[in-house]
């Protein structure tokens, strides 16, 4: 049997394989960001298709953090009904799901422009900014709004562990409020939250302290972590690496390894594109090579996975105890029990980042070409 059908540990939670369902935003929520039956349909796909441990999308511990409409929220404990029910599905087929808590930062802004309220970052970053991804209103955060924050999180976590969810991940990559905070050119505060790399990467300690308080020890934390902006005077991996080794040192269960900030163009993010030869896929693995001797944690390789025998080669090598993979179960929610089942074949996925399109628009985050084909029609 292949090394990625053995088991693996996080924390006290037994995952049966070393396949992921890297986390993705389906936008399948209703408007308030309660779970919908298309979305519990969605997550026992999913199970049933044999992916060990689900990472659900971005799910808002406070609503002025949202990004996207329809996005799942968890910032009351009227949520923890629906969630429950995607815990519920995943376990009846015996795989692993853990919660992806988030909060978008300057990135809240745009949605939020109307609503009556402006987005909250680290810092504010001017006029004459050029950073593309930070559209919309926002300014920086004081004291009390932080220590709001971290409660807020804290209290996402407890919801998940009532919700039945097997392990909550903090969403660190990819230029949202985490990110914001570490990576240098956004966070330009001149208190404790900002200047040096400790100091950017306080909020996210005092994050976990506060998870820790509010689940226990023996509870699974983990942490996406973007360990590179992909912009000039952005996060360099030195300090990247850093932080990934400080992160497992605190007490992170398990760190996934992807970019933090975004830059111009789909190739300066995490979701590339044009991934046609077995070269282009795992784009992230040399960072994991390298973060690996500084950790003592299991690490998730997410970004561009599409052949089952790089995968199993990057496992057995030791670069990751598990992979990740977000658009190829867009696309064949069965991979995982297909390759289980002899059919080793490379997934059918073009990344075309359709779904991704789909998504910004207020739709649910299908494969559009699927719909093509006429196999599956997207709403
Ligand atoms: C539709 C869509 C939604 C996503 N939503 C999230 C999200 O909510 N949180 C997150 O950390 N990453 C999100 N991602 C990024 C993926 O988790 C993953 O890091 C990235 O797509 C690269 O992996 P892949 O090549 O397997 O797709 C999303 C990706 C897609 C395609």
């Amino acid at each position: 049997m292949s090394i990625l059908f053995e088991p693996v540990r996080i924390n006290r939670l037994d995952i049966p394989n070393r396949f992921v369902r890297s986390a993705t935003n389906d936008g399948g929520a209703d408007p308030d960001g309660y779970v919908t039956d298309r979305q519990v349909a969605l997550y026992d796909e999913l199970a049933r298709g044999g992916t060990g441990l689900i990472v659900t999308g971005a799910i808002n511990v406070h609503p002025h953090g949202q990004i996207l409409a329809f996005q799942k929220r968890i910032d009351t404990d009227g949520h923890i009904k629906g969630l429950a029910r995607l815990t519920e599905a995943v376990h009846r087929h015996g795989k692993c799901i853990a919660v992806q808590l988030f909060h978008g930062g300057a990135e809240a802004g745009a949605y939020s422009a109307g609503k009556g309220w402006s987005a909250g970052a680290p810092s504010h970053l001017g006029e004459d900014s050029q950073f593309p991804f930070f559209k919309g209103e926002y300014r920086a955060l004081d004291e009390t709004e932080i220590a709001s924050l971290i409660t807020d999180f804290g209290q996402g976590a407890r919801r998940a562990r009532e919700a039945g969810f097997d392990a909550v991940q903090l969403h660190g990559a990819h230029g949202y409020l985490f990110s914001q905070f570490l990576s240098p050119y956004i966070n330009r505060r001149e208190d404790s939250w900002g200047g040096s790399l400790e100091n950017r990467l306080r909020f996210t300690v005092e994050v976990y302290r506060e998870i820790r308080r509010q689940v226990g020890e023996d509870y699974p934390v983990l942490i996406k972590l973007g360990v590179q902006d992909s912009f000039p005077d952005g996060l360099l991996f030195e300090e990247g690496r850093k932080a990934a080794r400080l992160t497992a040192e605190l007490g992170f269960d398990c760190l996934e390894i992807s970019s933090g900030a975004r830059g111009s163009g789909w190739k300066e993010t995490e979701f590339r594109t044009g991934i046609r030869k077995v070269e282009e896929e795992a784009y992230y693995r040399l960072w994991c090579r390298e973060i690996k001797p500084d950790v003592g944690v299991p690490l998730m390789l997410a970004g561009g996975l599409r052949s089952f025998e790089l995968m199993e080669e990057i496992v057995r090598q030791g670069d990751a105890e598990l992979v990740s993979l977000s658009r190829p179960l867009i696309r064949e929610p069965n991979l995982v029990q297909s390759w289980k089942e002899g059919d080793l074949r490379r997934s059918a996925c073009i990344s075309c980042n359709k779904c991704i399109e789909q998504l910004v628009l207020g739709k649910m985050a299908l494969c559009t070409q699927l719909e093509k084909s006429g196999k599956k029609p997207a709403s």
